[in-house]
């Protein structure tokens, strides 16, 4: 089997570069090689496969320019003829590196992906210059990828769209704690995670998603589900239908109950809740909404984003089931509905942390808070930015609503406490 050494090259607009496997002196040469163009990539790529050198992009697959692995097979002497090959391909120029130096990205990791967010992004290049190259996945992926990469990863922000994936993240010691002012008076105390011991942050909730019950309007009354506590009732027995208790959503749920109710009540609720169920858990949230409506169960629990996308839809078979389920925002008259958050973070390993900075100062704008809300019919969570959706208007009586006030950092602590709750009452 051939044996393979891997250098890796991160030219960021820095030239931050670093290696692994080589002697020092093996790779020195390469240092001031500069990768202008994706064109240049291409070519390098050629070549490379002629000698069996392979390059492939750690941030996407694609062909960005500042992110170079080559896979060497066997011996050393093939780094001169690798070196030559690069030097005669690419572009050794002082004025081209200064341009190049000059130009200003941020790596974005990101769980959301809706159109308005391209609007978001582009404002941001708009008004800072500041590229953003983006790579789309789910929480739980990019949190593994993150891990994966480890200090090679070319992401600068992350952003989750869930409140325990924030808090593993942190946990995980894949961010950086920041301090930034902008962020500290724009987002709440009880949106962002705990201060770190050098006093920074590790991530900040960027817009808020209630987690409201929804229910069948001819058999239910309103009365029997305006709490929580009601949905492990037995007056409420076989009519429940709710997603996977441990999917992230309900973790956070359960994660907030338990903060509000101590554990041992806690777990007696959730004995409850499973006792209601008509059905074993399964499919999303929008799969509970069309439950109600179409009689497989009298009650479910949904963020509030999915039936607001469905009250905004034009479908017909959408409008039937809105037209179905009436909504209550549970707890009014206690500790509020709870609010999940979609939030970003600075990467452990950012590579341009000021950029990244920058943006998440900018998704706490006015003017990004209502497109980042909006785009998903969302709440913003910035001082004084209002939202201004009709879905959420008309779900609320466009009043306002009482929203619980616990640290969401203590949600993501209670997870691990919940998961072994979930255990215990066969809650799948
Ligand atoms: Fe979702």
């Amino acid at each position: 089997m051939i044996g393979r050494t891997t250098i890796l090259l991160e030219m960021s607009p820095l030239f931050f570069w670093q290696w692994g496997g080589l002697p020092r002196q093996s790779v020195k040469n390469l240092f001031f090689l500069l990768f202008r163009s994706s064109t240049c990539l291409h070519g390098v790529g050629k070549l490379a496969l002629r000698q069996t050198v392979t390059f492939f992009n750690i941030a996407n697959g694609s062909c960005l320019p500042y992110h170079l692995r080559i896979l060497i097979p066997g011996k050393m002497d093939s780094m001169s003829t690798l070196i030559k090959t690069l030097l005669s391909c690419c572009i050794l120029s002082t004025s081209t590196g200064f341009a190049l130096a000059q130009e200003q990205v941020v790596n974005l990791y990101s769980a959301r992906h809706y159109s308005t967010d391209e609007a978001l992004y582009s404002g941001f290049t708009k008004a800072t210059g500041i590229k953003i190259n983006r790579v789309d996945a789910d929480d739980a992926g990019i949190l593994a990828r993150l891990k994966a990469e480890g200090s090679a990863s070319p992401a600068d922000v992350i952003l989750l769209v869930d409140a325990a994936r924030l808090y593993k993240g942190e946990t995980d010691g894949l961010f950086q704690p920041i301090q930034s002012k902008v962020l500290n008076e724009a987002i709440p105390a009880h949106l962002r995670s705990a201060a770190s011991s050098n006093g920074g942050i590790s991530w900040f909730g960027l817009s808020t998603r209630a987690r409201v019950i929804v229910y069948n309007k001819i058999k239910v009354q309103k009365d029997d589900v305006d709490t929580y506590e009601e949905l492990g009732d037995p007056k409420n027995k076989g009519k429940l239908c709710i997603r996977s208790g441990s999917h992230p959503y309900n973790l956070s749920l359960f994660g907030a109950i338990t903060e509000h109710m101590g554990e041992e009540k806690a777990e007696a609720w959730l004995k409850g809740v499973v006792d209601n169920l008509a059905r074993s858990p399964k499919g999303g949230d929008t799969d509970q909404i069309k439950a109600v409506a179409s009689g497989e169960c009298d009650i479910a629990v949904t963020n509030s984003y999915y039936l607001a996308r469905m009250m905004r839809s034009t479908k017909p078979e959408d409008m039937a089931v809105v037209n179905k389920v009436g909504v209550v925002f549970p707890n009014q008259q206690s500790w509020g509905t709870h609010m999940n958050i979609a939030g970003g973070a600075v990467a452990r390993h950012a590579k341009n942390p000021a950029n990244a900075v920058r943006f998440l100062e900018y998704l706490a704008s006015a003017e990004a808070q209502n497109y980042f809300a909006n785009g998903n019919n969302e709440w913003p969570t910035a001082k004084g930015v209002n939202a201004d959706n009709p879905a959420l208007k008309a779900m609320t009586g466009n009043a306002p609503f009482k929203s619980e006030t616990i640290p969401i950092s203590a949600v993501g602590a209670n997870v691990t406490k919940v998961q072994q709750m979930l255990d215990r009452v066969g809650f799948k």
